[in-house]
């Protein structure tokens, strides 16, 4: 039987099940249950899922928010857009702004302290990539991803987009500075 021609007999389903399609089922129905116990095994013991918290919330809250952030604790301004460097005290809320195509503002951490950074995006899907530590986060718009961290090392990170979000997109990064 194959997928062009109707099936030899009409009733199909009430045909005996042959001995490799009962196989084939418990082999894919086996493989199922291991992908899906690898989420919570993988998000113990792996090193990229992180434990983050998810909001909704409107843009224009956030942009205050963030708008905000850079008024209190610039630092100097960088590249020739004059995007504002944020050097937060420790434990502050970090506001990363994602849009067409670019992160807004740039963040300056000092090692060893925590954050909260939350990340939303003003318009379309992005997505956070932090290099090398390889951190991978969704940026969605209406909703905003919190998550606390505590950068370990010093050095200058590369903040990378990894949603294809259209003809910008090879040119939205960004970076963050651990001190
Ligand atoms: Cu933003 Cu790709």
């Amino acid at each position: 039987m194959t997928a062009i021609h109707p099936p030899a007999h009409r009733v199909w389903w009430k045909q005996p099940i042959h001995k490799d399609e009962v196989v084939w089922i418990v082999l894919a129905f086996a493989w199922c249950l291991i992908m899906f116990f690898m989420m919570p095994y993988w998000h113990v013991y792996g090193k990229q899922n992180l434990s983050n918290e998810t909001y909704r919330v409107k843009p224009a809250m956030f942009q205050r928010a963030s708008e905000e952030m850079v008024a209190k604790w610039t630092v100097r301004t960088e590249t020739d857009e004059k995007i504002p460097v944020v050097k937060p005290p420790a434990g502050a809320d970090l506001y990363l702004i994602a849009r067409l195509w670019a992160w807004w503002p740039i963040l300056e951490l000092e090692q060893g302290k925590s954050y909260r950074l939350h990340l939303t995006s003003m318009d379309y899907q992005h997505g956070f990539s932090l290099q090398p530590e390889n951190i991978n986060i969704q940026v969605l718009p209406g909703y905003e991803h919190v998550v606390t961290i505590t950068p370990n090392r010093a050095g200058t990170y590369a903040i990378l987009c990894n949603e294809f979000c259209g003809i910008g997109h090879h040119k939205m990064v960004s970076r963050l500075y651990v001190k």
